[in-house]
């Protein structure tokens, strides 16, 4: 209603011109900072007023008028979002807060607001702060797996073209090059996601190795242009039906912004008609339950994917969070200019199950899909979650998840103005995908104390894609061991485990020693093709290790660069044509890289890539 009244019809007619192809490509065009994405923002909004039809097939025609990518991705991709962004912009003021969030999110016109200060509720008064490290007595420890982002691409098939246009190849697509320019092996392609083979032969080792294992979420594949309610459902039962016929032992799941469709769909009302997500927690609830039990079925259901167990024949509670609701690429976060700090009450019931926690005596892992300190988390939700992580670190022996595909950790500190080993207080673990996309495949085999659940050493184990034999059996080997690798940089005690002051004296030596920051930058991608990192990325790639906090990630939004991947960009861009006259600037570390690799060819993605266009081809004749 409000909005009919900011824009009556006959002020919509004038926005005719820019509501066509052509007019929205020059406001495109003209969308080169913060300012100018807001006015962007008012012919989409106007856009987006006419309907979702008319949205998404306005929005179709210029993706294929630009050649932003391949026709059916364009379709595929804005047909399927596009609406959840249409009704965020239908519900907001394009000048306000939220579509600054917008800006800076999709187009990386804008940087984040300022954090939206919010202080959320305990029911307790902490212990006193006092931080004291927790000290193993030398129990042998006992191994828990911990694998992420299998993107298991079920349509794979050997022998289709692995050097396709577009973002995802290796199957039989009706365009593809007869005969195929590579055809893709048995095991993956780094630029497909994961062939069936590829994520049994993990399974196979992860059996070999853990007490029990959790995983931190995207089931699905990433060509998201296609993917609709029936795949995902058919590929979360299929691959908890494989993880339960290869492992002996429970598996403590969380749910990834893939594992839903259309891509990152998770709305604040979970019943919306169409774009319902509740199926999704339906589902996994009761998939999971082989592994939890009935309470967490139900807390997975009504807390939109949360739950919490306690680990067999452990002290442990394990709370698994959906991390979506504070994800930037979920597009039903912007749909009011009214904030909500808790969405799906989601950080309500991490502090209920940290204090039953605290008042059982137990200590506590997290684990969740995407980490609160990342570029892709929203500021507020992240300033949020460190503060229950504040409250409550004495307590949390460890917080695990994935996402980025890269083997990374992210500090918390009790005083950010002031980041030292002494005010490190809690870290968390970011696993390495399974999928080739982002680098070798990997996962990590922890050893756990049995008395503090701490981590004493972390093992990557991978399979190298360059291995001769990789494509008849890919071979798993120990990578690294973080203990082994670090240990002696920063003269950690025999009886110390890797914890928050641990990690910050790591991100001291890596300042220091160049050799063994440039390790830890080949391992990132466990060796599968690396970025050079130099100074300017190695301070924002130790900025980063030194934020759980998203606000103090360092992290500047750049037009085109929000979702840029050079190299699959490359390929892209070869293909258009003579709209392009530059050469895409590179992409500048791993922050940049991290965008099309976790969200795929979403409308997000799609969205920067106007943006991007025109920031690097300038003022080009599009017809
Ligand atoms: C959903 O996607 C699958 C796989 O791409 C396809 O075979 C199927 O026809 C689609 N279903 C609908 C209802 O569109
Ligand atoms: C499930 O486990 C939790 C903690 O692990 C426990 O509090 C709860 O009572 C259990 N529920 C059932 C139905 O066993
Ligand atoms: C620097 O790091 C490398 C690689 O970890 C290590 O071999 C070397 O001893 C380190 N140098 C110093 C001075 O600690």
């Amino acid at each position: 209603m409000y909005l009919r009244v900011l824009f009556p019809l006959p002020i919509l007619l004038s926005f005719a011109s820019a509501l066509k192809p052509d007019g929205l490509i020059s406001a495109f065009k003209n969308a080169v900072d913060c300012d100018s994405c807001h006015a962007l923002l008012v012919p989409l909004k106007g856009l987006a007023e006419l309907g979702d039809s008319a949205f998404v097939k306005t929005m179709v025609e210029v993706c294929k008028v630009l050649k932003l990518e391949d026709d059916d991705v364009c379709v595929g991709g804005i047909t399927e979002q596009g609406p959840i962004l249409a009704h965020a912009l239908r519900g907001i003021s394009p000048l306000g807060t939220t579509a600054t969030k917008l800006c800076e999110g999709t187009f990386g016109l804008c940087q984040p607001p300022a954090v939206n200060p919010y202080t959320v509720p305990l029911p307790a008064p902490g212990p006193p702060a006092a931080r004291k490290q927790s000290v193993s007595a030398g129990k042998t420890p006992f191994q828990v797996v911990h694998f992420s982002d299998v993107h298991i691409d079920r349509e794979y098939v050997a022998g289709s073209d692995a050097n396709c246009k577009k973002p995802i190849c290796c199957r039989d697509f009706a365009d593809e090059a007869k005969p195929p320019i590579e055809p893709a092996g048995a095991f993956g392609n780094p630029n497909c996601d994961s062939p069936v083979g590829l994520a049994k032969s993990m399974l196979e080792q992860i059996s070999a190795h853990h007490t029990w294992s959790i995983f931190t979420g995207d089931v699905v594949e990433a060509a998201v242009w296609l993917v609709n309610k029936s795949e995902v459902t058919h590929d979360i039962r299929r691959f908890n039906h494989e993880l339960v016929a290869a492992l002996n032992a429970p598996v403590f799941p969380a749910i990834g912004n893939h594992d839903s469709a259309p891509v990152n769909n998770f709305p604040l009302d979970a019943t919306v008609g169409y774009f319902d997500a509740q199926w999704v927690f339906d589902l996994e609830g009761k998939q999971w339950a082989h592994w939890t039990n009935r309470t967490a079925k139900r807390e997975v259901k009504h807390f939109s994917g949360s739950y919490s167990i306690t680990a067999p024949g452990t002290n442990l509670r394990i709370i698994s969070l959906n991390t979506v609701y504070w994800y930037k690429q979920n597009f039903w976060l912007y749909e009011s200019d009214t904030p909500e700090a808790d969405p799906r009450e989601i950080l309500a019931f991490m502090v209920s199950e940290l204090q039953a926690a605290e008042d059982a005596g137990q200590r506590v892992w997290i684990i969740g899909h995407m980490p609160p300190g990342c570029e892709d988390a929203l500021s507020d939700q992240s300033n949020y979650y460190d503060q229950i992580v504040q409250r409550y670190h004495s307590i949390i022996a460890g917080q695990f998840f994935g996402h980025t595909h890269y083997d990374e950790f992210e500090i918390a500190y009790s005083n950010y103005e002031a980041r030292g080993a002494d005010t490190a207080v809690n870290v968390a673990w970011i696993a390495p995908a399974l999928t080739p996309r982002s680098g070798n495949p990997a996962f990590r085999v922890y050893d756990v104390d049995p008395e503090t659940y701490e981590i004493m050493d972390s093992k990557v184990y991978s399979a190298d894609l360059k291995n001769p034999e990789y494509q008849t059996k890919p071979e798993w080997k120990l990578y690294y061991s973080a203990r082994a690798e670090y240990g002696p940089l920063v003269d950690l005690a025999p009886t110390a485990p890797l914890d928050a002051r641990f990690w910050h004296d790591v991100t001291e030596a890596f300042e220091r020693n160049e050799t063994a920051f440039q390790r830890y930058n080949t391992f990132l991608t466990r060796g599968g093709h690396v970025a050079p990192c130099d100074a300017a990325c190695k301070k924002a790639a130790i900025c980063q290790m030194r934020a759980a906090r998203a606000q103090d990630n360092c992290h500047v939004a750049k037009p085109g660069t929000t979702f840029g991947d050079t190299e699959r960009d490359q390929v892209v861009m070869t293909g258009t044509g003579s709209s392009t006259t530059t050469t895409p600037a590179p992409a500048s570390g791993p922050s940049a890289r991290q965008h099309a690799q976790c969200e795929g060819a979403g409308i997000g993605y799609l969205l920067s890539q106007f943006s991007r266009k025109v920031a690097i081809a300038g003022p080009v004749r599009f017809e």
